[in-house]
């Protein structure tokens, strides 16, 4: 996560619109008729935790999620609407690497190989790509303890900073992946600059393979129109020259037949201040490539490296979700039949809080695929997990009819940049899913969203106060975007200037 600062001159806003009712802003959003105009994208279900950039894995029946703070405060929660109980910290002060914001670090990606769990964060100093990533182990989740295994790759300064790619990008935002198919893992960094590369890890998975000069690709470019997109240019290595390719918080997932590099696109935070234009906040896209080396590509066909990517979540003209990122999925099993999108966002649908850095939540969406394109369900889907037993047995005649008139996805082949992979057939348990899906969504999401107003449990942990010091005290404006705001902000001819450029 890079957080810019824009302020706009002489922006006035307008913001005289309340912000949708809840119950209202469900219907616009599950399209059963509003005076709201309707949203682009279902609300977030609500995890009730307040968190920034969060890695959640489910391991033994039970949810960790993990946040950006000082020493990575993590959290345990039997489902994803909580109670979330807070385990402690991964690390056990400052990491070890020692440089700026040791004391703070971000953006965790936490996953589990052999019985041993991985912690890749990062280290980095605000608005430089004066940064590492490093990572911590662990045999034990619940009660640690945790390893510092220290630093992995350095951009900025440091070991190899100088060598190529690392000195064309910036070392936060880790992602690991490993190939199914081979067992090789790979290791995702960037924010902003070269945007997104990727390299493979050694085999323990706590170094980069080759680290002098590692066998790197570009996944992510967001290429500008007018400039010179050239990787080698060479920007100050204190501050990217104009805020701009603001993508970042990649993601790389795998789902047969399909890799899959998710990314947030835009400005991550600090909207307290003022909000950028409408659209240029935080969203969650993606692309999609038959090898996990790529090219991705979005669902135009535009290469992810050549400024491509298909949102997928974005905020909610309803004000109940603004700047949705960070985000990362938690795969399918057969306890919970849909894959899960979680992240963090602002809520705005109280014109008073919302939108500082602390207050940034844990939503979370089930997703669904079409001919492998993932898209977000509105509610909860009736077999979405176990707990919905009863649901799933009440529909299994429609759905197991459905399972047999549902087609194949279609095959790879219609992406005209990548070689054709045939797609398995859908399991009974995604099949009955998809199939109960549409009934299901509409009437339990009202429910979940009744929970819209429920504030983080985790209020006093000290994953809420790590950020303190980065945030400016002075309450949030009532800039919220309510359609009338949106509108507003869509339509101003002044120009944005940007005039701070800080990491948070
Ligand atoms: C989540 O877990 C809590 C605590 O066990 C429970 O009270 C709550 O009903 C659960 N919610 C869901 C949606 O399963
Ligand atoms: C809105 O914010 C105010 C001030 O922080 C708080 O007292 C109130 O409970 C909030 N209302 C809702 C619905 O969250």
């Amino acid at each position: 996560m890079f957080l810019t600062s824009f302020l706009a001159l002489s922006l006035t806003l307008i913001s005289s619109v309340n912000a949708a009712p809840a119950v209202a802003a469900v219907g616009a959003a599950v399209g059963v008729g509003s005076p709201v105009q309707a949203s682009r994208y279902p609300i977030a279900l609500q995890a009730n935790l307040q968190i920034h950039d969060p890695s959640v894995i489910r391991f033994n029946d039970n949810y960790y999620a993990f946040t950006s703070g000082a020493s990575l405060p993590y959290f345990k929660a039997s489902n994803m609407s909580g109670p979330w109980e807070y385990l402690g910290t991964v690390l056990k002060g400052d990491s070890i690497i020692p440089r700026i914001g040791r004391d703070d670090p971000w953006a965790p990606n936490v996953m589990e190989y052999n019985r041993l769990f991985y912690c890749y964060y990062s280290v980095s100093r605000d608005g430089t790509r004066e940064s590492s990533i490093g990572v911590a182990t662990t045999p034990d989740i619940e009660h640690g303890p945790w390893t510092d295994q220290g630093e992995i790759i350095a951009t900025g300064s440091g070991l190899f900073s100088g060598n190529y790619p690392y000195s064309t990008s910036n070392a936060i935002d880790p992602s690991v992946l490993i190939d199914p198919k081979d067992g090789q893992a790979y290791l995702a960094w960037g924010s902003y600059w070269t945007n997104i590369w990727q390299a493979p890890l050694g085999p323990h998975l706590m170094r980069v393979e080759n680290r002098p000069a590692p066998d790197a690709v570009n996944l992510a470019y967001d290429i500008l129109p007018g400039v010179d997109n050239a990787f080698l240019q060479t920007y100050p290595a204190n501050r990217e020259p104009d805020g701009t390719r603001p993508v970042e918080g990649s993601f790389m997932y795998y789902r047969a037949p399909w890799y899959y590099l998710w990314f947030s696109h835009g400005q991550c935070c600090n909207f307290e201040a003022e909000l950028p234009p409408q659209g240029d906040e935080y969203s969650i896209r993606v692309g999609r490539s038959t090898s996990i080396r790529g090219p991705y590509v979005d669902q135009t066909g535009q290469k992810l490296t050549e400024g491509g990517g298909t949102i997928v979540y974005g905020s909610n003209s309803n004000g109940q979700v603004y700047a949705p990122g960070g985000q990362g999925i938690m795969s399918a099993d057969e306890n919970n039949h849909f894959d899960i999108l979680y992240y963090h966002y602002s809520i705005a649908v109280n014109q008073s809080v919302g939108l500082n850095y602390d207050q940034a939540q844990l939503g979370y969406n089930y997703i669904d695929y079409v001919d492998g394109w993932p898209s977000v369900v509105p509610g909860v889907p009736a077999t979405a997990t176990k707990t919905m037993t009863a649901v799933v047995m009440a529909t299994e005649t429609s759905a197991q009819s459905a399972k047999h008139t549902a087609t194949a996805p279609k095959p790879a082949n219609a992406d005209p940049t990548t070689t054709a992979a045939p797609a398995p057939a859908p399991t009974a348990a995604a099949t009955a899913a998809s199939a109960a899906t549409a009934n299901a969504g509409a009437a339990t999401g009202a429910s979940e969203a009744a929970t819209a107003t429920a504030r983080a449990s985790a209020g006093s942990d000290p994953a809420t106060g790590a950020k303190a010091a980065k945030d400016n005290a002075a309450p949030a404006k009532s800039i919220l975007q309510t359609p009338m705001s949106i509108i507003v902000l869509c339509m101003s001819p002044l120009p944005m200037a940007i005039t701070e450029i800080i990491v948070c």
